[in-house]
């Protein structure tokens, strides 16, 4: 049998998850692991969501309709926690399979092969997945301290690229944590406006923020404007209650949600009810989830500032990072400019793990600046980990 013959040219060409693969590496007992994306298990509600199932069972027509098959675009329970939150009409929510399936159906709605998609480099490499198997071609505009350079994009706009979309990752950006400024998401709107482009706002990390003021959303400045007609908004219950229910929702105009919800129904007909009314009850509990979400902020405050103090106690100015407001990750730089991707069999050997930089902007044409670079997630690993995760590794620093 040739299996390549009859394997389509989409799935040939979607290569499998660089930081999929590594994880899979690292998963030995004796490994102080920064490399994945995971919130911190003490702090997946497990009681509350026992509770919820424990209601949710406990309600006459609650009971059957967890069990039974619902409306594509979500749960009017959970579309009405979600419309809250954002403060928007619920006939703008659709309900997702994790906000991973919002960025694949925007893709499949919007792109044919050989549209243009502008990303930041460096990006979440789920989202560029998602946009290559829907056959675009993916243009990077750097990004730096306050996310996506917007006036970066401005030029090349200028110059006639024609994106069909811009995928921004608003807030403590993975892998950088840079949260777009405010300045720049106001000229984000006006150049999708001016150029006719749709900017995808995906953000997962927002709620996860401990100092600093919040921007607002693109979807929020866009409300009421000309901009609304082309933004949509991808959230996630993922970092704040449970990457396992594969719950996320998307915000977006009714041109857009329509065919999300087409081609949602040949996905997958919808999202599972039962997680949708258990994450409704937990979401829509806003006395747990202020409490919940406090305990996560101040835990990863703690996380992410005895990281980085500890890169900068034990690593003799080799190693340097920044103290995000918020988020999940630290976007360390080797002051050397020596490249990440060299040191990481190494600091496999030595039972610690972090994904290298220059993974971030794999395929894409990249002044290659980020190979200096260490993604590290602060949020499974305990302050004392944390410390000897950052031993483990100085030790290995060219000196
Ligand atoms: C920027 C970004 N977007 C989307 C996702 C997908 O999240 P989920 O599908 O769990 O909602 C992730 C996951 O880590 C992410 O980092």
């Amino acid at each position: 049998m040739d299996s390549d013959a009859l394997l389509s040219s989409r799935a040939h060409s979607t290569v499998s998850s660089v930081i999929r693969d590594l994880l899979r590496l690292v998963d030995r007992p004796d490994m102080l692991s920064l490399a994945g994306g995971l919130p911190a298990p003490e702090h997946l509600p497990v009681a509350r969501i026992a509770e919820a199932l424990a209601r949710v069972r406990g309600t006459r027509v609650g009971g059957t309709r967890a069990l039974q098959y619902g409306p594509t675009e979500g749960m009017v329970e959970l579309r009405e926690v979600v419309a809250g939150r954002l403060r928007c009409p619920i006939n703008e929510i659709v309900i997702c399979t994790g906000s991973q399936q919002g960025l694949d159906l925007v893709a499949r709605s919007l792109l044919d092969p050989g549209d243009l998609v502008v990303v930041a480099d460096p990006s979440y490499l789920g989202s560029l997945q998602s946009f290559r198997a829907a056959g675009a071609e993916l243009h990077a505009v750097a990004s730096d301290e306050d996310g996506l350079d917007v006036e970066a994009l401005g030029v090349v706009l200028e110059s006639g690229l024609r994106p069909k979309l811009v995928s921004v990752v608003t807030d403590f950006a993975n892998p950088t944590g840079a949260t777009l400024s405010a300045a720049r998401r106001r000229r984000l709107l006006e150049l999708a406006v001016g150029f006719g482009f749709v900017v995808v706002e995906d953000n997962p990390y927002g709620e996860l923020r401990w100092a600093g003021e919040a921007e607002p959303s693109l979807g929020a400045l866009a409300a009421g404007t000309p901009a609304a007609d082309l933004v949509v908004t991808l959230g996630s219950a993922s970092k704040v209650l449970a990457p396992g229910l594969r719950l996320g929702w998307l915000r977006g105009p009714a041109w857009l949600t329509d065919a999300v919800v087409r081609l949602k129904q040949s996905s997958d007909l919808h999202t599972s009810s039962l997680d949708q009314l258990l994450a409704a009850d937990v979401l829509g509990d806003t006395a747990f989830m202020e409490a919940h979400l406090g305990l996560i902020r101040a835990d990863y405050c703690t996380r992410a500032g005895v990281l980085v103090d500890a890169l900068s106690d034990f690593g003799g100015g080799r190693i340097e990072a920044a103290l995000p407001d918020g988020g999940m990750f630290v976007w360390a730089r080797l002051t050397d400019g020596s490249s990440s991707s060299d040191l990481f069999e190494r600091a496999l050997e030595e039972g610690v793990a972090f994904v290298p930089g220059a993974a971030f902007s794999l395929d894409i044409p990249s002044d290659g600046r980020r190979s200096d670079r260490l993604r590290m997630c602060f949020t499974t690993l305990r302050p004392d980990e944390l410390k000897v995760a950052v031993s483990r590794l100085v030790s290995i620093l060219p000196r």
